[in-house]
């Protein structure tokens, strides 16, 4: 059981919490790989998202998790929602929630828009992305698919790099990790880097691609949110690559185990080269099963005691 009735980030969840969710999910995951993907964890539950940002695998994955654990969803769109009639974030999230939903997904681009709003309804909220600040289930699939490939996280190197400032990837990644005890090598322009950075836990900053791969055991690409950023804030995509990205000369330096990660959508030949993307060392494709499983396990743990929802 997690102690909150929602999961809207990874800062403030304790280490035996994110442990407990990685394990189930490596069950869950048993279930995404059978021929049969049925199983009761979700049954007589429902689940809605309500996705006012893009997104691929987050929203899908989902609703697979959903689907695979006997659940019923809805999923809202935004763009020919009541939104556009002017209806508040509020308000629609009460109609959601007045539909008997035991879970609601968001993303929104502002930060700390599911904080806000989800002690205002009964059903559990998972953030699935705000803004800038959290993608807590991103966080966990790529621990997942940490866990899955090295022993222990104690000691683990993982390099992040590109646009750490509009990740809410890497942050998540930070406090998750570090609880975890791995240390976050992190290296991206200047103009990417978000102020006290420095100072988040087991962070340690790098002058350079190579200083950050070198000896890391993971090492994960961040597409340019260029929705996010104001103009000039890089020179050009090509310069970008040049001295930002990672191709496979450079993943070598890496340790020989080390695997390639990325949250997706890749931008190929500007955070990774184009042939790195499938090389042998990439997890992007693991990465993305092992998100089913996570969001099982998510909804799973979160839904298994209503008492929260039944006294509010
Ligand atoms: C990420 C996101 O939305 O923050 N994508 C995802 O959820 N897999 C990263 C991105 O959009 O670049």
């Amino acid at each position: 059981m997690l102690k909150n009735k929602d999961l809207l980030g990874l800062k403030n969840v304790p280490k035996e919490e994110i442990q407990l969710i990685l394990e189930v999910a490596d069950e869950m995951k048993k279930i995404v790989r059978s021929p049969h993907k049925k199983s009761p964890y979700f049954v007589g539950k429902s689940m809605a998202t309500l996705f006012y940002e893009n997104s691929t695998r987050t929203k899908s994955s989902f609703e697979f998790a959903c689907s695979y654990m006997g659940g019923v969803f809805s999923s809202l769109n935004v763009a020919t929602s009541s939104v556009n009639k002017g209806e508040s974030i509020l308000d629609t999230l009460k109609t959601i929630d007045s539909f008997g939903t035991d879970v609601i997904v968001i993303r929104h681009s502002m930060s700390g828009v599911p904080h806000v709003y989800a002690p205002h309804v009964k059903a559990h909220v998972i953030n699935a992305g705000d803004g800038t600040n959290e993608h807590p289930t991103q966080a966990l699939l790529d621990m997942l698919t940490l866990k899955q490939n090295f022993d222990s996280f104690d000691g683990l190197q993982v390099a992040i790099l590109g646009d750490i400032k509009h990740s809410r990837v890497a942050r998540s990644n930070i406090w998750g990790l570090s609880k975890m005890g791995a240390t976050i090598k992190i290296f991206g322009p200047e103009t990417l880097l978000p102020t006290g950075i420095e100072k988040m836990p087991n962070v340690k900053m790098c002058k350079s691609v190579k200083e950050a791969v070198k000896g890391a055991d993971a090492v994960m690409g961040l597409r340019l949110q260029l929705e996010r950023m104001t103009k000039g804030l890089i020179p050009s995509m090509g310069e970008f690559n040049k001295k930002f990205g990672v191709d496979e000369d450079m993943l070598s330096l890496a340790n020989k185990n080390a695997i390639l990660l990325h949250p997706g959508p890749v931008n190929r030949n500007v955070e990774l080269s184009y042939d790195v993307v499938d090389c042998n060392q990439s997890a992007i494709n693991e990465q993305v099963t092992n998100g089913v499983a996570v969001r099982m396990a998510v909804m799973y743990l979160l839904t298994r005691d209503n008492k929260i929802r039944s006294e509010i």
